[in-house]
Order: C-alpha cells, then sequence, then structure tokens
C-alpha cells in the first residue's frame, strides 16, 4: 500500500489497542527463512522512512547470518524501529517493550534493541530507564549492528547514535518486507534542514543529505527489472533534493531526478513524498505534466491556514505562499490532481480565529486527503523552548474533530468529482472485503475496487467509475 511519507497515527481520538494487540499502523517484518542460524524480528512504527529502513537493517543482519520471523515467540533478536513524533508514539513503544519484557522473562537469551527515532532521541539514556534493552541504535548507525551485536553477544549493553552528514545507505540493497510485489518506497535522501519549531525530526534524524542519483536510478530500473510497476521517492523535503558528482559534471535537482526515474519505462508509475510548500517549484510541475507515469498527486502539507501561526511553526511561508503553489498545481496539472495535507489543531497560542483560518484553507483547496494531529509539545523542539503549549486538551481535540469532520465532507466531494469517469488504474492485489474484486489505485492515489474478471496483480486496468465513499472508487473494467 502506498503510504506518504507520514505517521499513521493521525486518528489521534482513536481509542488505544488493547493489551497484547499492536497498533493498526505497526510493521512486523516478514519471514525470509532461509536456513541462517539466528532469527530476527523486527516491529517498525512511524513513518515510511522507518519501514525502508527495516528493509535496510534486514540485509544488513541477513549478511550477518539472520533471518527475519513473524513471530516474537522464534526470535533470537527483537528490534523495535521507533518513532518519536508525537508523545503518544513514544507511549506506545514503552508499552510493547513491557509486553516484551513479559516474554524475555520466559526466554532469558532474547536480545532485544531500539532503533530509530527515539533511540537518537533518548541515546544511552534509554538504557537506563527501561532495563530490558540491550541495544540502542540511532538511524544512521546501522552499518554498526554486527559489531554491537556482537558487543551484546558477549554480554555487554551497546549503543550508537551517532549522525552522519554522509550516511545514505546507498549500496545496501533493501531486503524487500512486506511487499506486494508491485510498489516499492525508494529513499532518495536523509534528514531534514528545516526547523518547523514543533518537530523532532532535524533532531532525531541529523542533517539534510541527497542519495547518489545513479543508485536511485539503478533502485528504480532493479525493481522495475523485478516486476515491480510503481515507485515512490521518499524523502522529508523531496523538493530540496540535490546531488552533484563528485568531479562536479553532474548535479541533479529533484525535477532531474523524477525525469530519470521517469524515463526508466513509461510502464513504472512515480510518485513522491513529501513536498514541503516552500520548496516546490513550477519545474517539478512541469516536470510531473510531461511524463504521464508520473502521478498526478502531491502531498503538500499545510500545517495550518493561518500565516501568524505558519510564522510561529517555523515553517518559512504564509498562507497567501501556499494558496499560491496550489493554484499552480491547479493550473498547471490541472483541476483533477490529487492533493492532500498534514494538519496541526491547538498550536500553541492558536486563537479560535486562526484555526477557522485552518478550516477556510481546507475549504479553498479541497483536499483529497488529509493527515490530522493535535499539537504535542516534544522535548528540545524550538517550540518547546521558546513557546507555551497552551491550548487545553479538550480544545485541541475539539477543533481536531472539526478539521477531521470537514476532510471527510472534502474527500467525499473529491471521490464524487472521480464518478462516471475512467481512471487508469494500477492492480495492487485482491480486495480485502471480497476474492471476486481487484484492489488498486489510479494517478491521483485513490483506492479503486473493481470485479476481478480476467485481470491479476501488476496489470493496468482502464475502470469506469460508478460509485464512491469518501476513501473508495468502485467500477467495471472498460476496454
Ligand atoms: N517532512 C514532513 C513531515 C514529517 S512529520 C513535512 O514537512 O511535511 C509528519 C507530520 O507529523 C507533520 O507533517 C506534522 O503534521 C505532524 N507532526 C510533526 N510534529 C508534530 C507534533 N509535535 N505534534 C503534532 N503533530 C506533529
Ligand atoms: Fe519536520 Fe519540518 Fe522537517 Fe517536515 S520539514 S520533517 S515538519 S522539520
Ligand atoms: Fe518518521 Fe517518526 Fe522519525 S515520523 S522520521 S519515525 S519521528
Amino acid at each position: 500500500m502506498s503510504q506518504p511519507l507520514l505517521t499513521l497515527d493521525f486518528l489521534d481520538n482513536a481509542p488505544a489497542p488493547a493489551a497484547n494487540q499492536l497498533p493498526a499502523d505497526v510493521r512486523v517484518t516478514e519471514a525470509t527463512n532461509t536456513g541462517r542460524q539466528r532469527r530476527l524480528y523486527i516491529e517498525s512504527y512511524g513513518c515510511q522512512m522507518n519501514y525502508s529502513d527495516s528493509e535496510i537493517v534486514s540485509s544488513i543482519l541477513y549478511d550477518e547470518g539472520f533471518d527475519t520471523t513473524t513471530e516474537l515467540a522464534e526470535a533470537d533478536l527483537v528490534l523495535l524501529n521507533t518513532c518519536s513524533i508525537r508523545e503518544k508514539a513514544e507511549i506506545t513503544v514503552r508499552q510493547r517493550l513491557q509486553q516484551i519484557n513479559a516474554h524475555k522473562r520466559k526466554r532469558p537469551g532474547l536480545l532485544v534493541g531500539v532503533l530509530g527515532c527515539m533511540a537518537e532521541r533518548l541515546k544511552s539514556k534509554f538504557l537506563e530507564e527501561e532495563q530490558i534493552v540491550d541495544l540502542v541504535v540511532g538511524p544512521d548507525a546501522y552499518r554498526d549492528l554486527p559489531r554491537l551485536i556482537k558487543e551484546v553477544d558477549n554480554g555487554q549493553r551497546a549503543v550508537n547514535v551517532l549522525l552522519s552528514r554522509e550516511e545514505t545507505y546507498a549500496d545496501i540493497t533493501p531486503v524487500r518486507l512486506n511487499s506486494n510485489g508491485i510498489t516499492a518506497f525508494i529513499s532518495i535522501m536523509r534528514g531534514c534542514d528545516n526547523m518547523c519549531s514543533f518537530c523532532v525530526v532535524p533532531f532525531t534524524r541529523g542533517r539534510e543529505r541527497s542519495r547518489d542519483a545513479h543508485s536511485i536510478v539503478q533502485e528504480a530500473q532493479d525493481l522495475f527489472n523485478k516486476g515491480f510497476k510503481e515507485v515512490t521517492l521518499l524523502g522529508q523535503n523531496v523538493d530540496s533534493y540535490k546531488w552533484q558528482s563528485e568531479d562536479g559534471s553532474e548535479f541533479v535537482n529533484f525535477a532531474g531526478l523524477l525525469e530519470r526515474v521517469a524515463l526508466v519505462s513509461p510502464e513504472l508509475r512515480v510518485r513522491f513524498s513529501t513536498s514541503h510548500p516552500k520548496d516546490i517549484t513550477d519545474e517539478v510541475l512541469y516536470t510531473m505534466a510531461k511524463y504521464d507515469n508520473v502521478c498526478n498527486y502531491i502531498h503538500l502539507p499545510a500545517q495550518s491556514g493561518d500565516s501568524r501561526v505558519l510564522k510561529l511553526m517555523n515553517r518559512t511561508y504564509d498562507r497567501e505562499w501556499y494558496l499560491d503553489r496550489v493554484a499552480a498545481i491547479r493550473r498547471i496539472l490541472g483541476e483533477d490532481c490529487g492533493i492532500s495535507t498534514d494538519m496541526i489543531t491547538g498550536f500553541c497560542s492558536e486563537t479560535e480565529e486562526e484555526h477557522q483560518q485552518t478550516l477556510s484553507l481546507m475549504e479553498l483547496v479541497k483536499y483529497d486527503m488529509a493527515y490530522m494531529f493535535y499539537y504535542s509539545e516534544r522535548p528540545g523542539t524550538l517550540a518547546a523552548r521558546k513557546l507555551q503549549d497552551d491550548i487545553a486538551l479538550d480544545v485541541k481535540k475539539r477543533r481536531l474533530t472539526e478539521v477531521i469532520d470537514l476532510q471527510q465532507k472534502h474527500s467525499l466531494i473529491r471521490s464524487q468529482q472521480a464518478v462516471g469517469k475512467v481512471h487508469r488504474v494500477l492492480v495492487e492485489g485482491v480486495s480485502k472485503r471480497s476474492e471476486e474484486h481487484l484492489s488498486g489505485r489510479n494517478d491521483q492515489n485513490k483506492v479503486v475496487i473493481f470485479p476481478r474478471q480476467h485481470f491479476k496483480k501488476g496489470d493496468y486496468v482502464n475502470v469506469l467509475v460508478h460509485e464512491c465513499t469518501s476513501t473508495t472508487l468502485l467500477g467495471n473494467a472498460v476496454a
């Protein structure tokens, strides 16, 4: 399933999962079962970046004699690839560690490691706070895992949370886990140099760096050769991608990279995420327009519709700039280009009028989809240091509910606009609800369900849509 570069616990209002039950957005790596000596079990929390990193970790540890397993009970090594984006994300991981602790009492030899953003944020403090943890490894230190595991095997506890200015894992071929064999993610950059005042990512992921363009195109080509039909280029801010060859003869920006990946094959769809409104250029939009296989869909997080709040958030654009970018998208790519957003309600000092500005921005844009959150203060961020988290939780939640309700309406309107039209759908698999139906996505990233007939996974099928819900289009294949 293609997901934007986002955390998925967007329904912050949703009830917590019952004990021993994993939250819906947690991913457990698939089993490899190739007869290696030891077994690795990884759970990945947070965003697609973590899911992709877990594939790199699996690849590094495969070479060290570890197969992956989906069963905690079978594991010799348990790794949690963690997220720090909101407090709730960290609480979930702590609860999970308690459950794993109970399991470890039955299996004393079990090794437990914490990877990812929470490892980076808490560093060796993790070892003090959570006695069960043997290993703490930050996002730029995964190459060091074999050495660290040896230390743990020798009875020590091991930590490496060094951030790097260069590491992109460009040469490591990820072990594709949980893959449908049709759609894949390619990490094109790491880290983030923006300092949005609410955000912990620059602290947990380090400085922005772009991966070698040739290795990205090569990965896309390899995936296509293996039968994949869609790649999503991933980065916190893809529009600031920039790479220069060592001899200085080649310079590639994001528009250039998009073009190179689009040229791999007209049969390979290309998506990307996330676009920062301050950096998305007309050049990128024209490149999207030029290539049919670059999908007509942009995830363009606004965060707020109010210029004063945007300034406090340090997003470096205002409402007018944002609306100008949306106008450019509509002008260059047309009305039906899918646009989605992230919104935060109840940021420090946000007034009721400013909240209304967010709702009015949503009315103007009519997003196809949104990830919506209430503000959660993160230690160490600019906002935590300089601003007061002064909006009461019930107000934050009420504003969030208003944003979610409005988005529901807009998602439905956007779906209805798709009814009566023919959509080119890339089939990703059988529908979850019915064996007789296939499920795929159209260019605008909407899920389309239609009767199976003789079609199969990986086919491009023209589907006439006759019905919809806010999230799904229903139709029939046409010639
Ligand atoms: N790089 C992406 C966002 C990555 S984080 C971008 O710039 O758009 C994913 C989303 O989590 C953010 O867009 C934001 O909406 C939300 N988020 C980040 N920090 C948050 C916080 N402290 N409280 C609530 N939501 C937050
Ligand atoms: Fe966080 Fe802003 Fe960077 Fe996105 S662009 S990861 S919100 S600092
Ligand atoms: Fe992703 Fe969460 Fe880190 S959203 S970058 S895993 S803080």
